[in-house]
């Protein structure tokens, strides 16, 4: 079937079978590698997209459900100076970084602040983060990294701590 949809901001078209996974697509007609192929049954995130405005297991999306659609990956998330506040708020709380989940521990993050800019439950947060496996940091590692860009983002756009 030929599809056509956004990626990064550009209008593409692809002819490609109805069931070929999103992550598939991504990384072997695009060479857009940011997205992961981990677990592919929707329980590690290492394979996530921003997918009409939301953050989604591209594994689990099979090419029939994106015409029309706009996706972003990291590489179209990374020109972005909210980008820049996340890889600034984890250096910040001391969070290593192996870049393995970054596709899902990041456009996951983007998401919990873009809901809730000055975020004050851990616990809130801390259940935001539950769909994603990252093998070298604590969940509470990454909570602090959640609070540390928040106060970073408030800052840059109004000044002030979050
Ligand atoms: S590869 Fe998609 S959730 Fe693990
Ligand atoms: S930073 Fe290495 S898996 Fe998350």
């Amino acid at each position: 079937m030929t599809l056509g949809f956004t990626l990064n901001h550009e209008n593409v078209t692809i002819q490609t079978a109805a069931d070929t996974r999103l992550i598939d697509l991504l990384r072997e007609r695009f060479s857009l590698t940011g997205a992961k192929s981990g677990c592919l049954t929707g329980d590690c995130g290492v394979c996530s997209v921003i997918f009409n405005r939301m953050v989604v297991k591209s594994c689990l999306i099979p090419a029939f459900r994106i015409q029309n659609s706009t996706i972003i990956t990291l590489e179209g998330f990374a020109k972005t100076d909210d980008y820049t506040d996340i890889i600034q708020g984890l250096s910040a709380a001391g969070v290593l970084n192996c870049g393995y989940c970054d596709s899902g521990k990041i456009l996951t993050m983007e998401t919990i602040l873009a809901k809730k800019p000055r975020p004050s439950s851990r616990k809130d947060i801390l259940a935001e983060l539950r769909g994603i496996r990252c093998r070298c940091t604590e969940p509470e590692s990454l909570v602090a990294a959640v609070l540390a860009i928040a106060d970073i983002r408030q800052r840059r756009l109004y000044g002030r701590r979050a």
